[in-house]
């Protein structure tokens, strides 16, 4: 008998994600999407200087501002955050500081700030290939090593440099990547393959919906102003791979987006984590929910259809 490529022996842990808060999620949704994860036992959340990314600069530092203040109500001192850095504005431009000074700025500030919340520190956009330059990032890397966090990668462009010289700082590096049914950026970190270091986001292409009547005025994907109206190809043919699924007895029934975004990223190799968007508390209970049901059952054969729709 073939061995199961069923992952649900150790299988990618779940993150809960803040880029929309204080856009298009309110500060009640957040507090109640933060009662909820807590309350069933999740502690990690991914949060970033810039987020929301919306570009209203009033809303710079909004989204950590939610988080902290629902920590604060709480006297939560267990959470597992994981903090992107290097931006300076919330514009959407590319301009970020990765210098020495800054990273240990912001190390500084974000361990103030959260506490023994604060577990992650990572470089948030970097589209450096200046090998002394990166190297001045990974020394005040280091530095939040010794202080016990962990450190990670998003958004890079060059990472083969961190590559080449994390053979001598040897971090337990993690890295947050694209990853859905219509783009995945794991190629990019081949260098990385073969180590259970990934993070995916993204796994719902943004918020993209296989029923066309879901979208609304306040959807995700119109927020970040992808045309909702003109139905991208593949949603057809993701219908069609649920239909196939479907035909599979003794097991669950396949039906949405969020299913087959957090499926294709849970069977994916070197897969440590997923992060979720969420805009509510029923999206958040669905997705645990199915997160709870794919490690009870065996969905390798949509996984397999659905890596060929990529090819
Ligand atoms: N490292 C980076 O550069 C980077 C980049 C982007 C994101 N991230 C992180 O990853 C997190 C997630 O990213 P993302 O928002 O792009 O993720 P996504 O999963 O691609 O899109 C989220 C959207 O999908 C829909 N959705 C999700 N779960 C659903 C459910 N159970 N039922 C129905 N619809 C559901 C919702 O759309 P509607 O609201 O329209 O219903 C939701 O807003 C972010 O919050 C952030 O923390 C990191």
């Amino acid at each position: 008998m073939p061995p199961s490529i069923l992952p649900s022996s150790n299988p990618p842990i779940l993150l809960l994600g803040t880029a929309m808060w204080g856009w298009t999620t309110p500060k009640e949704t957040a507090f109640a999407l933060l009662d909820e994860w807590y309350a069933r036992g999740f502690r990690e959340v991914d949060g970033a200087t810039n987020y929301p990314i919306d570009k209203n600069p009033e809303h710079f530092r909004l989204a950590e501002n939610i988080l902290l203040e629902w920590i604060k109500t709480h006297g939560v001192s267990d959470l597992e955050v994981m903090m992107k850095i290097g931006s300076v504005n919330n514009l959407r431009t590319p301009e970020h500081v990765l210098t020495r000074s800054f990273v240990l700025m912001m190390l500084d500030e974000y361990r103030w700030l959260f506490g023994s919340n604060l577990a992650t520190l990572m470089v948030h956009w970097d589209n450096r290939d200046d090998a002394s330059a990166v190297r001045e990032t990974m020394e005040a890397l280091d530095i939040a090593r010794q202080h016990g966090l962990r450190t990670g990668l998003s958004g890079i462009r060059h990472p083969e440099k961190y590559a080449e010289l994390n053979r001598e700082f040897d971090f337990d590096i993690c890295i947050q990547m694209k990853h859905n049914v219509l783009q995945s950026d794991y190629d990019r970190y081949a260098m990385f393959h073969g180590q259970r270091r990934f993070i995916a986001y993204g796994i719902n292409a943004g918020g993209l919906k296989l029923d066309p009547a879901a979208y609304s005025a306040k959807s995700s994907l119109a927020a970040r102003g992808a045309d909702v109206t003109t139905e991208p190809p593949i949603v057809e043919k993701i219908r069609q791979i649920i239909a196939e699924a479907n035909r599979v007895s003794d097991r669950p029934k396949l039906s949405a987006m969020h299913e087959i975004g957090m499926l294709h990223a849970f069977y994916q190799p070197d897969m440590l984590g997923i992060l979720l968007g969420v805009s509510g508390v029923e999206q958040l209970r669905s997705s645990i929910d199915f997160y709870e049901m794919l490690k009870a059952n065996d969905f390798s054969d949509v996984f397999q259809n659905l890596q060929r729709l990529g090819a």
